[in-house]
């Protein structure tokens, strides 16, 4: 905004929790597990920390610095550095992230729901029949859904009205170590069930042999979901940025962190949902009834099942503030306010959301799926590694200069090299080649 001094992150210790609290969300903990159980198991876990390691690190560090260098939103990012022919690329990535964060949200209900559920005991989930009874029932009925949903994304936008500092940074403090330690409580709890063997080795013996480009193509889009990347969040983030932040290496301490949430939420959810007769590959349900069922299976229960959907539904929350924020940051350097914006689009992704909400009770579909699967095909597996491939182009072909510069100050130069070399050859091609053989595949 012209004439104002552009937010900035309170400290660098706010800033990287704040990545992170945008990165560790529902992704994690409800898409990780159902997603790798849909696609076998341990083999799909490797592609996925690959795909992290070579793409999500690269492309995440990449959006840092374009927002850093630039200190303008994702559309303002694409004009300053491409011309104007180049902001439409930018238009896609707000367009993405309000299509996600219009089922994200309504997944962020279902995390109320069942932390009020669980106020009421969880004697209920006592068994794979009663918490997958509960988790039907409750997604079959549009009106509840529609209103936690509407719930999730008023706070969403309370939070988001207040602005980086003061809103976004304050709630990501607490919130990560303890959804650790509660995830490491539930780790043991789950491995030391019997029968979790079956589940422990599904999780993690791997059996390439069933791996196809569908299964390729599905963990480079869980890697970009799961870190935020390919349409601005972390651009936007890294605008808000001082210029003696190590970009790298806060890159991989956030994608580590992020991937060792994920993997712990796996080896929770596998060892019980093999214990208690769910399968692996039941889809959106998997952890919203495995989960439940644990609870109900350990002592004092009912407490450690509302910490642990307090917790999930704040990591929901500081994810989708960050989804919020990139509409939002394009309008706040179109002169708007702050809370004019947030208001505006949060009540237009609320709209946009309603056939997500709603669509399982009254069974729509669109494209041959239901309408969550719709949405999360077309923002994971299209925009995004499209998004991500745009990112690699500038940072690492057309502004390479200006770009690595930015990514190298204050940074070890070893690592930023490694950086400049994934960006420029690695990730791209990566992205290409997984696309057209999942497209195949
Ligand atoms: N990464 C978040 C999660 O795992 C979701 C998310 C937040 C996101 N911001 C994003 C995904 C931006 C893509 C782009 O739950």
């Amino acid at each position: 905004m012209q004439g104002q001094k552009r937010e900035q992150w309170a400290s660098k210790f706010g800033f990287i929790l704040a990545a992170a609290g945008s990165a560790v969300g529902l992704g994690n903990i409800w898409k990780f597990p159902y997603v790798t159980g849909q696609n076998g198991g341990a083999a799909f876990v490797v592609i996925y920390l690959i795909a992290v390691l070579i793409v999500g690190f690269a492309v995440m560090v990449g959006e840092f610095a374009m927002g850093r260098l630039t200190q303008k939103n994702i559309v303002g990012t694409y004009t300053q550095l491409q011309g104007r022919n180049w902001g439409w690329i930018g238009w896609l990535g707000v367009f993405c992230g309000i299509v996600i964060l219009s089922y994200y949200s309504v997944i962020g209900g279902w995390t109320i729901r069942y932390l009020v559920s669980a106020l009421g005991g969880v004697s209920h989930f006592a068994s794979e029949g009663g918490a997958g009874q509960f988790f039907s029932k409750f997604t079959q009925n549009g009106k509840e859904v529609l209103l936690y949903q509407g719930l999730f994304m008023l706070l969403t936008m309370v939070v988001v009205f207040r602005g980086v500092a003061s809103g976004l940074e304050r709630w990501c403090k607490a919130l990560m170590p303890a959804l650790i330690v509660l995830l490491i409580v539930l780790v043991i709890r789950s491995v030391t069930l019997p029968g979790a063997a079956a589940g422990v080795s599904f999780y993690l013996k791997p059996d390439f042999s069933k791996v196809t480009g569908t299964t390729v193509m599905a963990a480079l889009s869980q890697a970009f979901f799961s870190l935020s990347l390919g349409l601005g969040t972390m651009l936007t983030y890294g605008s808000y940025l001082r210029k003696d932040v190590d970009l790298p290496k806060s890159a991989l301490q956030i994608c580590a962190l992020d991937t060792f949430v994920a993997v712990m939420a796996g080896l929770v959810v596998f060892p019980a949902a093999f214990a208690f007769n769910v399968q692996p590959g039941a889809g959106p349900g998997l952890s919203f009834v495995t989960l439940p069922v644990l609870f109900a299976k350990v002592p004092l229960g009912q407490v450690w099942a509302f910490c642990f959907f307090v917790l999930l539904f704040l990591a929901a929350l500081t994810s989708s503030i960050s989804m919020l924020e990139i509409p939002v940051a394009y309008l706040l350097d179109r002169g708007w306010s702050r809370p004019k914006a947030s208001t505006l689009m949060a009540i237009i992704i609320f709209v946009i959301g309603i056939p997500s909400a709603i669509g399982d009770s009254l069974g729509w579909s669109l494209f041959g799926k239901d309408i969550i699967s719709a949405g999360s095909y077309l923002s994971d597996s299209i925009l995004m590694p499209f998004g991500g491939l745009m990112i690699c182009l500038v940072a690492g072909w057309f502004k390479r200069g200006s770009v690595l510069t930015e990514a190298g100050l204050g940074a070890s130069k070893a690592l930023t090299s490694f950086w400049f070399f994934l960006v420029r050859y690695v990730a791209p091609v990566a992205i290409i080649a997984v696309f057209l053989s999942g497209l195949k595949g």
